[in-house]
């Protein structure tokens, strides 16, 4: 049973098809292109009780739970009370993306590198503060709000602007109610995302998302238009001083609170003139990190989820592939903010395609979402991944289609500078 219903737990599932014992995936709720891989179940991911109830019901042998929303609420609690072993953290650990406040207060007691910063629950004091900060400054919400609780203010009026509407306008809700104001880093981003069961940690191959929603990295801030893998700037070197000083520090420091994170953990991380930090931590696979990286694993992904739930990951096989990928996401034209829905999408079926928001109607796939789907491509080398990737995007159609054009661009140049191109 896979909890959630994007291009992420798409991914999820083709590559847990591939399981030689995996027999059948339900999907809650999934969606209209999932069901094409799994028997859709309209459950919501945030309706632990139904999700429990029907696990039991069908006798579910092993679950995932993908999104953050049901990871922080205490699904895999509520799973693994009636006895179902369940790949994700339980909410004590989901915290470490659940609330920001909980993982600099972390970050800062273990001496994991991220950037300096301040911790308020009252907007008076914040204001003040800001009057004499340096900036550029960056104000995050605490609790969960959508990826959008980051707001990053170029000038102290917009930081100011910034403090008040969540603090007082409640723009995220009562993910506002603390803030974090925090130090603005420069450096390219890289995310790592980790199989840990508490004991080790086994990052998997790195990637870039690309986070606006224009080409050359302009527009607004969305889930992410795009995703290549490996990432260019993550070499060896870099690699190794983040398992020493990032990805092992954080996992014993989750186990020294008690709180064992077992499951995917996220690093965000800025390669900063002094050293790589972690901008967040994210307690699942990321979206649409996963749809480049699953692609490239060649192990079992079953099983080793499977040892990450029972503390054995140590002896899990997990390789992957010496070459790379690109997934672009279509979406609807307008998102991150309005758009229209309800479009034929018409696409081959033989390819990794990821879908996101779409819906079966009438025995038609039609448009129901921002972000519709992702086409990826494996190629040798990056070139060949992009490359490959927007013909086949070329093959997909609906109305209102819009895509970034410059997906991958960024770490090709990247890629000539460090010189590992050929
Ligand atoms: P998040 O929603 O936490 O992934 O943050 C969104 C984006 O804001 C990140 O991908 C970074 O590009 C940017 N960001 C977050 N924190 C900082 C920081 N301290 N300095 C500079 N940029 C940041
Ligand atoms: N792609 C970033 C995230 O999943 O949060």
């Amino acid at each position: 049973m896979v909890v959630g219903g994007g291009g992420r737990e798409h991914a999820i599932i083709k590559k847990l098809k591939e399981s030689k014992n995996v027999t059948e995936i339900f999907a809650l709720p999934g969606n209209g292109g999932i069901a094409n891989d799994a028997k859709c179940i309209d459950i919501g991911a945030k309706e632990i009780d139904k999700i429990r109830d029907f696990a039991v019901a069908e006798k579910i042998d092993f679950a995932v739970v993908a999104p953050d929303d049901p990871l922080v609420l205490g699904a895999v609690d509520a799973l693994n009370e009636v006895n179902i072993p369940c790949f994700g953290p339980t909410a004590n650990a989901a915290i470490i993306e659940g609330s920001k406040v909980f993982s600099k207060n972390l970050m800062k007691k273990y001496n994991i590198p991220t950037a300096e910063y301040e911790v308020f629950d009252n907007c008076d004091e914040a204001l003040k503060y800001l009057e004499n900060a340096p900036i550029p400054t960056v104000i995050k919400a605490d609790g969960l709000a959508l990826g959008k609780g980051v707001i990053i203010a170029k000038t102290r009026e917009e930081a100011m602007d910034a403090v008040k509407s969540m603090m007082e306008d409640k723009i995220f809700g009562d993910s506002g109610n603390n803030i974090v104001v925090e130090e603005f880093l420069t450096g390219p981003e890289v995310s790592v995302l980790s199989f840990t069961d508490g004991n080790v940690v086994i990052p998997m191959v790195s990637s870039m998302d690309h986070k606006r929603a224009k080409d050359n990295d302009e527009g607004l801030n969305t889930g992410g238009m795009g995703t290549i893998a490996p990432n260019p700037y993550y070499t060896e070197e870099v690699a190794k001083e983040c398992m020493e000083k990032i990805f092992i520090p954080t996992m014993e420091a989750m186990n020294k609170e008690g709180r064992c994170f077992k499951g995917c953990l996220y690093f965000g991380l800025m390669l900063t003139p002094n050293g790589p930090k972690v901008i967040e931590y994210n307690c699942r696979f990321g979206d649409p990190e996963t749809q480049v990286v699953l692609p490239l694993l060649e192990s079992d992904l079953f099983e080793i989820m499977q040892h990450t739930a029972e503390g054995t990951l140590k002896d899990a096989e997990v390789k992957f592939a010496d070459k790379s990928a690109c997934c672009v996401v279509m979406a609807s034209e307008g998102y991150p903010q309005k758009y229209d829905s309800g479009f034929e999408i018409t696409m081959p079926e033989d390819k990794n395609i990821y879908v996101a928001g779409a819906k079966l109607s009438d025995g038609k796939l039609l448009t129901a979402g921002g972000r519709v789907l992702g086409v990826t491509e494996i190629g040798d080398d990056l070139k060949t991944a992009i490359d490959a990737a927007y013909e086949t995007v070329k093959t997909v159609k609906f109305d209102n289609a819009y895509f970034r054009h410059d997906i991958g661009q960024k770490a090709l140049a990247a890629k000539k500078c460090i010189g590992k191109d050929s």
